[in-house]
Order: structure tokens, then C-alpha cells, then sequence
């Protein structure tokens, strides 16, 4: 098959000079439908479930490449499985293929919570999480700093996955809990060695969010700038499974927000960020085959 804007037979040269952050979103794994296009329930609407895991094998396949790739950074931005819990293991098994010196992170979306899950069950199947304590009401919140000697980024991955009364929920609008705004606005402000920050969220603020709190974090990313004229602010997020990268600088002048496309496409999306000494990020996607042939 030809896909006309097809790069994964391209090379992307590492440069030295700059950090590379490989990203992949709802990815909805229903092991259940995997590889057979003709079961009932191997598409719905957008979601092309049967390719889902060849895609990703690929991309996992893709950031394990030495010397061509091994990007500094790998995350996960949620729905990482469509409905259940045993389609976790399936995920797991291709997490975990991950080459162990690249450091890997994810968050929750809404369809980890299809079932209704209380935390205590969802923090059962990310591992990563039993020894973290909650930050802003989620051991799913955290902020962390990756630097290869050239470029210094910290990351701040915060839950969406919320309604208004800041129970979980298993749709959208996503929101964050109240007391993420102040956990954001420390992290900004007061816990900070590096001008270059990446927000990553499951539902996209400027999409997803309802306008009182997209008015609350643009006051924390307003006011963070301006006491800070180096800071740099970029957001990612999946969630809406836009068929290619949508960029959005309307609502958060100081924050260029983009929304990812789709793991579980029917093309395979992946995006690749790359951050210069400039503190500019450059969005690339990654468009992957079906079947990929392994
Ligand atoms: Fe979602």
C-alpha cells in the first residue's frame, strides 16, 4: 500500500545537539479482534483495532533501532487499551520491548477507566506507579527532567481523565483535579532548572477542556511566562484522534499545544518531537504499514 506522505522508510539522523521524544496515543489494544479485520468488532468508527498492535510493534521496533533512532525519551499519552484489563498484558509485552535505556512513561485516558476502575486497580497494571506517592491527587501526575548534555526538558504529565467533580471518568470533557493547577503552577515556577518545559495530557486543553479551567491554566502559563521571559511551554496530547498532527496556538498564546493523531488509526500515526538548542520542538509524524511484516 502507498501511503503519499509516508516516512518510515526515511531516516532520521540523530544529532547530538538534539533530545528526541518518540510518542505514541491511543493506541485502544482489544487483543480480542488483533489481526482479524473481518471479526465484528474489529473496527468502530475511527479505530482500526485489528492493526493496532502491528503498529505499534513497528514504531517499537523503530525506536529500538541503535544509532539511527534510540530517542531519549518514549511516552504514552493514554487509552492505552480500549475497554479491558487483560488487554493490558498484550500492551505490556511491547512496553516492555522498549530498549531499557530509554526511558519510557505513560498516563491514563478515559478508556482505562472502562470499567470503571478505582485508582487502587489502575495503579494494579502500571507497575511504575506502586512506590510513587500521589502528586495532586494522581500517582499518574508526575514531572521529571531528561537532558542528553545539549538540551535539558522537563516533562510534566498530568491526568485529564476526570469529570467536573473530579470522579473518573470514561469520556470527555477530560478535566484536571482542582489542585492540579497549583501542582502545575510549582512545578513551573518553583521547581524548575530549565527554560524548555513539554506538557503532556490525555485530553488537550484546548479541545477538551471546559472554558473555566482552560481560563485557569492560562493564567498559571501566563503568569509563569511573564515572570519568565526564557520559559518555553509546549503541549501534546492525544485523546481526539485528529487524522494528522493538529496544532492550536489561539487559546494558550504561550503554550502551542498540539494534539497527536491515533495509534489505532487506520494508518498508524506516530510522532516524533525533536527539541534543538533553540528550545524549538519540531513535530514530525511517523506513518506506519499493516501488516508489518514480523
Ligand atoms: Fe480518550
Amino acid at each position: 500500500m502507498y501511503y503519499p506522505n509516508d516516512l518510515s522508510n526515511h531516516a532520521i539522523r540523530k544529532d547530538p545537539n538534539e533530545l528526541h521524544v518518540w510518542v505514541m496515543t491511543d493506541t485502544h489494544f482489544k487483543t480480542e479482534v488483533d489481526g482479524k479485520p473481518k471479526e465484528q468488532n474489529a473496527v468502530f468508527k475511527d479505530k482500526y483495532f485489528y492493526k493496532a498492535h502491528s503498529h505499534m510493534r513497528h514504531f517499537v521496533d523503530l525506536v529500538n533501532e541503535i544509532n539511527a533512532y534510540q530517542p531519549e525519551l518514549v511516552l504514552h499519552l493514554g487509552d492505552i487499551v480500549d475497554r479491558y484489563h487483560s488487554d493490558f498484558n498484550q500492551f505490556n509485552d511491547l512496553w516492555n520491548a522498549i530498549d531499557p535505556n530509554i526511558r519510557k512513561e505513560r498516563i491514563c485516558g478515559n478508556h482505562e477507566f472502562g470499567e470503571n476502575r478505582k485508582d487502587k486497580d489502575l495503579y494494579r497494571l502500571f507497575p511504575e506507579v506502586q512506590t510513587r506517592k500521589e502528586i495532586a491527587g494522581s500517582k499518574f501526575n508526575q514531572s521529571f527532567v531528561v537532558d542528553n548534555g545539549a538540551v535539558r526538558l522537563k516533562v510534566i504529565m498530568a491526568e485529564t481523565a476526570y469529570d467536573k467533580n473530579g470522579e473518573r471518568a470514561t469520556g470527555g470533557p477530560g478535566y484536571f483535579k482542582t489542585e492540579a493547577f497549583d501542582w502545575i503552577d510549582f512545578e513551573l515556577n518553583e521547581n524548575r532548572d530549565t527554560d524548555l518545559v513539554l506538557l503532556a495530557t490525555h485530553h488537550g486543553p484546548c479541545l477538551h477542556f471546559t472554558d473555566e479551567q482552560k481560563l485557569k491554566l492560562k493564567q498559571v502559563i501566563d503568569s509563569s511566562c511573564s515572570s519568565d521571559p526564557h520559559l518555553v511551554i509546549y503541549d501534546i496530547s492525544g485523546h481526539n484522534h485528529p487524522t494528522s498532527v493538529q496544532y492550536q496556538d489561539d487559546f494558550f498564546p504561550n503554550m502551542p499545544s498540539y494534539h497527536l493523531p491515533a495509534g489505532v488509526g487506520f494508518v498508524g500515526k506516530y510522532t516524533v518531537l525533536t527539541f534543538n538548542t533553540r528550545k524549538e520542538m519540531d513535530v514530525a509524524e511517523r506513518i506506519l504499514h499493516y501488516p508489518y511484516d514480523w
